[in-house]
């Protein structure tokens, strides 16, 4: 389905019944590594799965694509869908567009799931290697830093002995332009710190990561899960960053307790 928000053509799927979850990907991926989440969580939930401007099949503007611009996209379709309130999942990147989310709509947040995400800003370092690569992916083209990605999003494991959730996840990221790439590097590399946020997180929160995750590592996640008050945490065993492709039985099941206590 396809509804125009905020100027963009945004591509999304609208499965099942009953509360809201807003599945927000990460990068340079799209709606499609959340297909495991689908099938399993929409005979028990409404499950929206959205591409987030650029990505997918939704349409690329010119960036940066700043995160409260797409928490802007998201709420846009929320109200195309005539919802007032949703649980918002985010991984990575899409955790950062779930804070920026909560940021300017936390009257809208029926719950949150971080995964494999961080609250931080980049660091000076971090800043300047993604614009950089910016500029490289411009140059160059996406095929740069889809290369040097799919090391990062896997557990070594994965890499080592899964070649069809290797080739699963590259194809995924295949489809992704230089101009998104270039435009989400270059919003990520200009979002705001969240930490402050945290603590007034007043909604039902899981924080979940995988237990080899060395992008966004669970001392991460664990010490956000510490600062959200009443937050749960779960480590996903045998994943890496993309725990929810890599494990999604540990993962789904996680969602899907957590949705089951929104509910009761
Ligand atoms: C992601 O998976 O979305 C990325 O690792 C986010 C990032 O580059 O910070």
């Amino acid at each position: 389905m396809k509804a125009e928000i905020n100027g963009v053509s945004i591509e999304f799927d609208d499965q099942g019944d009953g509360l809201p979850v807003i599945f927000i990907h990460g990068f340079p991926l799209n709606r499609a590594m959340w297909e495991e989440q689908a099938s399993f969580l929409s005979p028990h939930c409404r499950v929206i799965t959205v591409d987030m401007r650029g990505f997918g099949g939704s349409s690329a503007p010119e960036g940066p694509y700043q995160m409260s611009e797409m928490a802007s996209d998201v709420r846009g379709l929320m109200s195309h869908l005539s919802i007032d309130r949703a649980a918002l999942a985010g991984l990575s990147m899409g955790g950062y567009v779930a804070l920026a989310f909560h940021r300017d709509y936390p009257e809208s947040v029926r719950g949150l799931v971080l995964a494999d995400t961080r609250a931080t800003q980049d660091t000076k370092e971090a800043r300047e290697r993604r614009l950089q690569n910016a500029d490289k992916v411009e140059r160059e083209g996406a095929h740069v830093v889809v290369d040097e990605m799919i090391p990062l999003l896997l557990s070594r494991q994965t890499l080592k002995s899964r070649p069809d959730v290797v080739r699963h996840v590259r194809s995924i990221a295949a489809r992704t332009s230089a101009t998104a790439i270039a435009g989400a590097l270059r919003g990520m590399a200009q979002r705001a710190d969240s930490l402050d946020l945290l603590p007034s997180i007043g909604r039902p929160t899981l924080v979940l990561v995988g237990s080899d995750d060395e992008a966004t590592p669970p001392k991460e996640a664990e010490a956000m899960h510490r600062l959200i008050p009443g937050s749960t945490f779960r480590l996903i065993s045998e994943a890496g960053h993309l725990s929810n492709v890599e494990n999604p039985l540990e993962f789904n099941t996680a969602i899907l307790e957590f949705v089951s206590s929104m509910r009761s």
